[in-house]
């Protein structure tokens, strides 16, 4: 394969210069400005920075270091959260997809409250669609499914299995709009595991044609990501993090440095959208109902001794970190990455999405799903 065919969607990771391709070397690149090299490996671009990309390449020294607490070394305590959060994301990469993001074979728990974030962000993008062109970034895509959500409705002979299972058969429907005027479609996610395989994901439900022509799975950091934005310049940018992703940022400042990122993914004309738990549902349904069988077997055990009921946090045996939010801490937050024009939605304002009854078991937890989420948009 040539990669020098492929447009190169980012900037350099550590200095945000443009990235050239590599004469003698076709899959690689590198940055103009600081000289950086980063790969094309296999189907998608790393974007890891050299030091991150040593430590994780080092897992099995750095799994002990972690868990001996010992120094590490040039590594900030940002970029060692990073990386925790990296090593518990590397092993979850399959069953993830099959236990928790599957179209329709997840856990009902985790299917359901994402099938509510899925008609909720395409309304959003009908609605600017009907004015404008869009690029759309998910930050922390996991094994990819906007990805293929999205794949599927710009590409009409692609999911078929999506297309024809009644449950999915509308929001997976091919839609001429889209095919014309939603320009990219980007992931970016700093497990290479999770990377790799919403890439033989996109190949395996027929989307490999549009690979890095016009969906981009990248492996990368969110909070230092950064657009080569001479591509995309006429668009509208939707930069989406869903699924708690925020949550699982270690630290208040990874949390804020990660919707900074959002707000310049969005410059100078986006949108942003941030899902994330909703903190009054953490103990009696996140500690019980939430963390069921198949959540559970891909994410581990919450480790009751690591659990903060007060500021809603656990962690599982896996290492996976997870807060959940109120809307002032979801509020704070955006103040903090100096976002103005936003809403933060809760249980009552989110009650009025409609068109959702339709994929939900009558008897099954409409309910539980809109308590459970806060939803903030913002303007940018
Ligand atoms: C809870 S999953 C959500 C996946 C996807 N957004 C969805 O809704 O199906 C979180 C994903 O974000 C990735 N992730 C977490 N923090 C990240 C960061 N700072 N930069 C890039 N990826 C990140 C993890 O590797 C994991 O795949």
């Amino acid at each position: 394969m040539s990669f020098s065919n492929h447009r190169i969607i980012a900037n350099c990771s550590l200095c945000d210069g443009t990235l050239r391709f590599d004469e003698s070397h076709k899959n690689k690149v590198y940055c103009s400005r600081c000289k950086t090299g980063y790969d094309f490996k296999g189907d998608y671009l790393n974007m890891l920075s050299p030091h991150i990309r040593n430590e994780i390449c080092t897992k099995g020294m750095l799994a002990r270091k972690i868990q001996q607490s010992l120094h590490l070394g040039r590594l900030s305590k940002n970029d060692h959260d990073l990386i925790k959060g990296i090593v518990a994301s590397k092993n979850m990469a399959r069953q993830y997809f099959k236990n928790v993001v599957h179209p329709t074979e997840a856990a009902w728990s985790a299917r359901s409250y994402e099938r509510f974030e899925e008609i909720f962000i395409i309304n959003h993008l009908d609605s600017i669609l009907k004015t404008k062109k869009i690029t759309f970034v998910d930050v922390g895509s996991g094994p990819g499914r906007y990805l293929i959500l999205l794949g599927s409705k710009i590409s009409q002979n692609s999911c078929k299995d999506f297309k024809k299972n009644p449950e999915t058969a509308k929001l997976y429907g091919y839609d001429k709009t889209y095919e014309n005027k939603l320009s990219s479609v980007i992931g970016i996610d700093y497990s290479e595991e999770m990377v790799s395989y919403s890439a033989r994901l996109l190949k395996k439900y027929g989307l490999g044609k549009l690979l890095n022509t016009r969906i981009f799975p990248v492996n990368g950091i969110a909070q230092n990501f950064h657009l080569n934005d001479k591509l995309f310049s006429g668009t509208h940018k939707v930069i989406v993090c869903t699924f708690q992703t925020l949550g699982n940022q270690e630290n208040t400042e990874l949390q804020i440095q990660m919707l900074k990122s959002m707000k310049k993914l969005a410059s100078p004309s986006g949108t942003i959208i941030v899902s994330v738990f909703n903190k009054k549902l953490f103990r009696d349904f996140g500690l019980k109902k939430f963390y069921g069988r198949e959540v559970k077997r891909t994410v581990g055990e919450i480790v009751t001794s690591k659990q903060d009921v007060q500021n809603a946090i656990l962690r599982t045996s896996k290492g996976v970190y997870s807060k959940w939010f109120s809307k002032e801490d979801l509020e704070d937050l955006f103040s903090g990455a100096k976002i103005s024009r936003y809403t933060i939605m809760d249980s009552k304002s989110l009650e009025p999405i409609s068109g959702y009854e339709q994929y939900l078991k009558s008897e099954e937890q409409r309910k539980d799903v809109f308590p459970r989420a806060i939803v903030g948009v913002a303007k940018i």
